[in-house]
């Protein structure tokens, strides 16, 4: 079982398993271009997407590299009502020299899995799901943009393709990678942002799809995010669905707090109600090799806000692929309101984000080989 990024097979290997159609329309250099430039997340997509068909009874087939385009679903396909879906995100990096690299792809591969097996969906071989982002991005290698801090997202995902109206797993599912380049995430600087602890609405529950990284988890935070946004924040701070005492995670990344003695708190994973972040993963080893206590804990409201307040708690951030590290600044409720510190970002966060970004895009050494070179 391939579970570090250097177990993984050579690129060339595992992009020879999704065959590349031919006669595939490209964008023209300008429109591409243009693309590249305006780098704003989700919005314009590669040439190319990668696609495998899972059948019950056949197993994964028809991989390969195709079209980027419109899909043929009838109405009666079964993700459009069950929400049977999951989904990874991951970036491709241009180095100084050109290469372009893939930061722990079979984390993401295996939490794929992980996902799918809580949603009834097939699993697939780490070697299939990293095949198909090697061999997209050798497809698409000129969309990889090179201006600093930009990147080339990476969207795998799958998904209940039958056409059948009836509540069980699906026996038709498509696996699809897509690609959309995006430029740097803090365009004005390191901003931190301001955040709202929803009392009121709940992402995951126990025994719920908490842990999972699958459509319906997002779905249910798109009305807290825009309550919080008509407010003037800008994003969600989730707590834990049975006591609604607990931190849990944002909509769409988790968080750690720094404590005056340099240790760090960021909430346990046993409740296996959070994502387990790879960003999250990665900067307790990064804290671990530098000799950082990090504390995975259950963490109560009150202790962050209690900390906040008397100054115990110097910073908070939040961590995830899309911006790596996001500082926060302020965090507000209904019965309460405080800001950490003075509210610009703290050293340790604005440490993990150069040493993080550094990896990723080759300007510092990686002692855990966690890069994956893709061309
Ligand atoms: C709900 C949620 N939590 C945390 C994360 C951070 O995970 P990662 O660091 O693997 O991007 C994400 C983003 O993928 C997310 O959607």
């Amino acid at each position: 079982m391939t579970s570090t990024t250097s177990q993984l097979p050579a690129p060339r290997e595992l992009s020879a398993r999704f065959p590349l159609a031919e006669g595939v329309v490209q964008a023209s250099d300008e429109d591409r271009e243009s693309a590249l430039r305006r780098g704003a997340f989700g919005v314009d997509f590669t040439d190319h997407m990668a696609q495998a068909i899972f059948t019950r009874g056949a197993g994964w087939h028809s991989h390969g590299v195709v079209q980027y385009g419109a899909l043929t679903l009838t109405p009666s396909s079964s993700v459009l009502h069950y929400g049977q879906e999951v989904f990874e995100g991951l970036k491709a990096y241009r180095h100084a020299d050109g290469s372009v690299w893939t930061f722990r792809p079979e984390q993401n591969a295996l939490r794929h899995n992980r996902s799918a097996r809580r949603m009834g969906l097939p699993e697939q071989p780490v070697e299939d799901f990293v095949g198909g982002i090697a061999a997209l991005v050798q497809a698409d290698e000129a969309w990889v943009p090179s201006t600093p801090g930009s990147s080339l997202y990476l969207r795998p995902f799958m998904f209940a393709s039958e056409h059948f109206l009836g509540v069980r797993a699906a026996d038709e599912v498509t696996f699809l990678v897509v690609a959309s380049p995006v430029g740097p995430y803090f365009v004005n600087g390191f901003q931190p942002i301001d955040i709202w602890v929803t009392r009121e609405y709940h992402r995951s529950g126990p025994g719920g799809t908490g842990a999972a990284k699958t459509a319906g988890n997002y779905a249910s935070s798109l009305l807290p995010k825009a309550l919080a946004r008509e407010q003037g924040f800008e994003e969600v701070l989730f707590l834990d669905g049975a006591t609604a005492s607990l931190v849990e995670e944002l909509g769409g990344m988790n968080i750690m707090a720094v404590r005056s003695d340099g240790t760090v708190v960021t909430p346990s994973l046993r409740h296996e109600t959070i994502l387990p972040g790879i960003t999250r993963a990665s900067l307790i080893q990064l804290m671990a090799d530098q000799g950082r206590r990090v504390d995975e804990v259950d963490l109560p409201l009150t202790d962050l806000v209690d900390g906040i307040r008397s100054g115990a708690i110097t910073e908070v951030f939040a961590c995830g692929t899309a911006a790596v590290i996001t500082p926060i600044g302020r965090l507000a409720s209904d019965d309460f309101d405080v800001t950490v510190a003075d509210g610009a970002p703290g050293p340790l966060t604005t440490g993990l984000y150069e040493v993080l970004t550094g990896i990723q895009y080759g300007t510092r050494p990686d002692p855990h080989g966690w890069l994956y070179r893709l061309t």
